[in-house]
């Protein structure tokens, strides 16, 4: 059976500030995807949230792009803005970038992953969302998952993963994609790879299944609206077991908490935390950056769970080394490289500092 998972998300307003998404807004979602459940537009949904972000996770039989699936989400972060206008949130309709919907919500606003595929007799799968970073942000557990063999074992004794996986990258600021191949070309794929602010994993591919593996959200909101409107707040889904790597690899590269890009006004390099999705409550100045873990077991599109992956006690040890990470960070102040540099930063008071001072800038 041939199903799409689509895991649609927006700000649409915080609770409190930028820290967490309001209960309410919670059950307006999941009365909306409810009734598209039950007139067949959708197989099944699960609405959770990450940080202040809402996150619609779907599975439907009309593939990837769908007009009906992409107003679906469109029109329940629009209902959802309205509840946070009443509330007063924070933000209200942060993510919705434009005034109506036109098709597609890519280059709108909200953040979309999305694969169809054969669903298999069983099929785990992961949904990671993060939030207080940016589609980059996935650019390293993507490569520990898929091409490194101190992460995955699998890639060197399981026969099915044995010839590696392929990964599309995509130039966000040029608009531009190549598929490079794990293992033989790694040394080219971390050219481009190990710059995230510019270049993101989109897609990673089984070769020896001809599978989709993983997808990702690689929407720049400031790109898009041309001028600051929030970070991107990333979602990933990814397939384990079998051709993929197991479970416990997938969520391997997250006992480090890598830095990445983001944290308080999308302007900072900080520490990716796992945490639980209740922990999910980015508050220490704004952070640091969180990502979570949704784990379903799909039965004909049924997404059976989830199971909140990072709750575990073995990500504990991650929790402290990013609090640890976070605190050293923290230090430098308005220095890089806490601060990211001149042109990453979502927020620059440059140009006008820069035209004050003009005139007592003296040749050197
Ligand atoms: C980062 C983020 C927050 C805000 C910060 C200032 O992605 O959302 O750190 O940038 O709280 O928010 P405003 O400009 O809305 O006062
Ligand atoms: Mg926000
Ligand atoms: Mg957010």
């Amino acid at each position: 059976m041939k199903i799409t998972l689509s895991v649609i998300k927006a700000d649409i307003g915080g609770y409190v500030g930028h820290s967490e998404s309001h209960p309410d807004i919670c059950s307006r979602a999941n009365e909306l995807l409810a009734k598209a459940k039950k007139e067949g537009l959708l197989i099944d949904y699960h609405v959770t949230k990450c940080g202040d972000d809402l996150e619609l996770i779907m599975t439907h039989e009309h593939g990837e792009e769908n007009r009906k699936i992409h107003k679906l989400a469109w029109d329940t972060f629009v209902q959802c803005t309205k509840l946070a206008r009443k509330l007063k949130l924070y933000g209200a309709g942060q993510d919705l970038l434009a005034d109506s919907f036109s098709g597609n919500v890519k280059g709108m606003g909200p953040g979309v992953a999305e694969m169809e595929f054969e669903e298999r007799v069983a099929e785990p799968v992961i949904v990671f969302m993060a939030d207080k970073t940016s589609a980059g942000g996935w650019n390293l557990p993507l490569y520990k998952m898929f091409a490194d063999p101190f992460n995955t074992i699998g890639l060197v004794i399981a026969p099915t993963m044995h010839s590696g996986f392929s990964f599309e990258v995509h130039d966000v600021k040029e608009s531009k994609k190549i598929v490079l191949n794990a293992p033989e070309e790694i040394y080219d794929l971390l050219v481009f790879i190990g710059a995230p602010s510019r270049y993101a994993v989109k897609a990673v591919y089984s070769r020896s299944a001809n599978e989709i593996a993983a997808v990702s959200s690689t929407q720049k909101l400031s790109l898009i609206a041309g001028r600051y409107v929030g970070k991107d707040d990333p979602v990933c889904i990814v397939r384990c077991q079998g051709a993929f790597p197991a479970v416990g690899e997938v969520l391997e590269p997250f006992t480090t908490p890598h830095l990445v890009e983001g944290w308080m006004r999308g302007s900072h390099h900080g520490p990716l935390m796992p945490v639980s999705i209740p922990d999910s409550t980015p508050s220490r100045f704004d952070g640091p950056p969180r990502v979570t873990a949704a784990g379903f077991q799909l039965s004909s599109g049924k997404l059976v769970g989830p199971r909140d992956m990072f709750a575990d006690k073995s990500f504990d040890l991650a929790r402290e080394k990013a609090n640890q990470v976070a605190d050293y960070m923290r230090y430098h102040g308005p220095f890089e490289p806490h601060r990211l540099p001149l042109d990453e930063m979502e927020y620059t008071t440059m140009p006008q500092v820069a035209e004050k001072l003009k005139t007592r800038f003296k040749k050197i």
